[in-house]
């Protein structure tokens, strides 16, 4: 797979240096907590590129001891980039750079990440956010912010402070509000005044309407874009994750927080259909994703593991495709748990949920939360080559099995999980 990468000889439109280090975090707003930044900082900077760009990040490991990478969360970027250690290249050792490159396809919010050793390195903050620009000025909005979520040591932070941020904003303007949930359990976002639901996971809503007293659930590693609109005095308060919130309007207004809603934005029924671009009807290839879980040992470690159709990692069989298929894959959730599930390189769109068949706008996803006893149909084309992870986005049932990997035919890695190498994805 190495040789699945940009174009080589193509010079990059946006290049950023990322140097990672094992440091204390200064949390403002809170207390400084040991962990991982990059370039001094964590949340790492905001790159921003413009759809159509090249952009080049050239990783850096400084001190990260046990090695580090950096994956591309919901850019479908070729295989040699995705940052998975062990599957498209080996952890960075201290002292090592790795040069990611990647064309900027499709507009959108995303975040990047370790993937090494990623439930410990993702927690304690080596991530960022990344904004993929439309070549187009957008519709729906006059401005935008990312408000990425991250939980630091027990505190609620949004964009790295543990504190309500402020969008000055004219009356009647609309914010794009970019949020990220980069933690492990699903987020809920909500607002007294309504909303609108531009994009889910950085792909475009068609036709969003008015959001009113209801709640949106974000699945980990998910993203929505909310628009928010700024009163005709005052401030808009849109919730974010329960303990922060950002502010819309005039920046010296306060206005009180507004009690959670208790329904639910369904996403299968908002929005209006259009056409998916391709037949799902009558798939190439049909998979089943049954998560269960029992009793086990993995490297030597007894425990309560996650199994995917009965089996457990690493005894689990690669979901085999060819280039251009058309591939239906059904998740079934049969644990207590919820599972933001997540496959890399692909966005796939929702078929239907417990036998509903999605009726509103056509919903793409990269990290789709299935919760407890539910269970979806995605269809996705295989249009991008490579060997792609295709797991659970709470990082501790990662590394505790819950992983499976899209393999192509003709396609396969020099890189090794395990062994001498200290390649540890999850
Ligand atoms: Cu956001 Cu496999 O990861
Ligand atoms: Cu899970």
């Amino acid at each position: 797979m190495t040789w699945l990468t940009a174009d080589p000889e193509r010079p990059a439109d946006v290049r950023v240096e990322l140097t990672a280090r094992q440091q204390k975090i200064a949390v403002p707003g809170g207390r400084a907590v040991e962990g991982y930044t990059l370039n001094g900082q964590s949340p790492g900077p905001e790159i921003r590129a413009r759809q159509g760009e090249l952009v080049e990040v050239e990783f850096v490991n400084e001190w990260v001891a046990a090695g580090a990478t950096l994956h591309w969360h919901g850019i479908d970027v070729p295989n040699a980039a995705d940052g998975v250690a062990g599957i498209t290249q080996d952890a960075v050792p201290v002292g090592g750079r790795f040069v990611y490159r990647f064309e900027a396809t499709d507009a959108g919010t995303y975040w990047y990440h370790s993937h090494q050793v990623s439930h410990e390195q993702v927690r304690r903050g080596m991530l960022g956010a990344i904004v993929i620009e439309p070549a187009e000025a957008s519709i729906g909005s006059d401005s935008d912010v990312v408000a990425l979520l991250h939980i630091y040591d027990g505190q609620h932070t949004l964009n790295g402070r543990a504190e309500d941020q402020r969008v000055a904003a004219r009356p009647g303007a609309t914010v794009r509000v970019r949020v990220v949930n980069t933690d492990n359990g699903t987020a809920t976002l909500w607002s007294a005044a309504p909303f609108r639901v531009l994009a889910i996971d950085g792909t475009e809503v068609n036709a969003p309407s008015d959001v009113k007293n209801r709640r949106v659930l974000l699945a980990a590693g998910g993203r929505v874009d909310i628009a928010v609109q700024a009163p005709p005095d005052g401030a808009t308060r849109l919730h974010l994750g329960g303990a922060r919130s950002i502010l819309v309007g005039d920046p010296e207004a306060s206005e009180p927080p507004a009690p959670q809603p208790s329904d639910t934005l369904d996403l299968l029924a908002y929005g209006d259909p259009a056409p998916l671009g391709f037949d799902p009807s009558s798939p190439d290839r049909t998979f089943d994703y049954v998560i269960g879980r029992r009793f086990g040992i993995i490297d030597g470690r007894p425990g309560n593991f996650w199994t995917i159709n009965g089996r457990m990692f690493p005894d689990i069989p690669m979901f085999h495709v060819r280039e251009g298929d058309i591939v239906v894959i059904r998740i079934v959730n049969d644990t207590s748990e919820t599972h933001p599930m997540h496959l890399h390189g692909h966005h796939a769109v929702v078929l239907s949920r417990d036998g509903v068949a999605a009726s509103g706008s056509p919903w793409w996803t990269d990290t789709l939360d299935v919760f407890p006893g539910e269970t979806y149909e995605v269809a996705f084309v295989a249009d991008n080559p490579g060997i792609w992870s295709d797991h659970c986005h709470n990082l501790p049932h990662a590394v505790d099995g819950l992983i499976a990997h899209v393999m192509y035919d003709g396609v396969s890695t020099p890189f090794t999980i395990n062994g001498d190498t200290g390649n540890h994805p999850e």
